[in-house]
């Protein structure tokens, strides 16, 4: 089995699993939360060094205001009850998002939880919350666009790599895999620029009823594509010369 170094998950479904079992929407939500809990602690069994979650979205924020704020209090209540463990599983954790967007004392809790994780080597746990990938490249633009202003760099000096510093992703790889769950296939603003030459996989599973031996299938089947990043096969390389 081969482990990706960056898993990229879009979770969804909540609300559709919900449904299913005749339940308010928010039950998807907490359920959802679980198995985010359980995949976590697998990614980092596994080795993954880098899992980035999409727990919501910039256009989240126009679900009906309860549901938005039941979204906030399952935050808070994971931050509070889930730092400790982040720790003693040496779990580095940070988010990437439009934090002003959110609630004040979300923030602070996400500041401390970031805080006190920052020295752990194992897995770098990523939350996409409030994230928008549209957003984060608009910011990047105007970041850009100041340090010319500034006269810290010339027009002629914009590459790619200076785009890429100025993500919110700049310290880490690419994501490997993108795994979407509840058979949307679909990136839903996630990562657009980072995804250039990621690996898809999606299932028909809904999130909460997503597993580790689900995981596993996703990293066997990543382990099976071959990826040339534009390039030509390494053995045809080979037999050309
Ligand atoms: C994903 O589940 C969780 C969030 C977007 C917060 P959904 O809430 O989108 O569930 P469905 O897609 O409606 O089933
Ligand atoms: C994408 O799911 C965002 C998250 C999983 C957090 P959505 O359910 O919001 O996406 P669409 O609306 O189906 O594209
Ligand atoms: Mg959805």
């Amino acid at each position: 089995m081969k482990i990706p170094q960056h898993l990229a998950i879009i979770m969804d479904g909540n609300g559709r699993w919900a449904q299913k079992h005749h339940r308010p929407r928010v039950y998807g939500h907490v359920k959802g939360t679980r198995v985010a809990k359980k995949i976590i602690q697998e990614c980092s069994r596994l080795g993954v060094k880098y899992l980035t979650l999409y727990a919501f979205s910039t256009e989240n924020w126009l679900r009906p205001q309860a549901e938005v704020a039941f979204l906030m209090q399952i935050l808070r209540r994971y931050l509070k009850r889930e730092t400790q463990n982040l720790i003693k599983e040496n779990i580095r954790f940070t988010i990437i998002g439009e934090l002003d967007r959110l609630p004040s004392d979300v923030v602070a809790s996400i500041s401390s939880a970031m805080e006190a994780t920052q020295h752990c080597t194992g897995l770098n746990l990523v939350f996409a919350i409030s994230y928008g990938s549209r957003q984060e490249l608009t910011q990047t633009v105007k970041a850009i666009a100041e340090k010319v202003a500034l006269g810290h760099i010339s027009i002629d000096e914009i590459n790619e790599v200076t785009i890429q510093s100025n993500l919110s992703t700049a310290t880490m790889p690419e994501p490997d895999l993108i795994l979407r769950t509840s058979g949307e296939q679909r990136l839903s603003n996630f990562l657009l620029w980072q995804a250039a030459y990621s690996e898809f996989y999606f299932t028909e599973q809904l999130w909460p009823d997503f597993t580790e031996a689900d995981l596993k299938d996703s990293f066997e089947n990543y382990g099976s594509r071959q990826r040339r990043f534009g390039k030509i096969a390494h053995e045809h390389e080979i037999a050309l010369n």
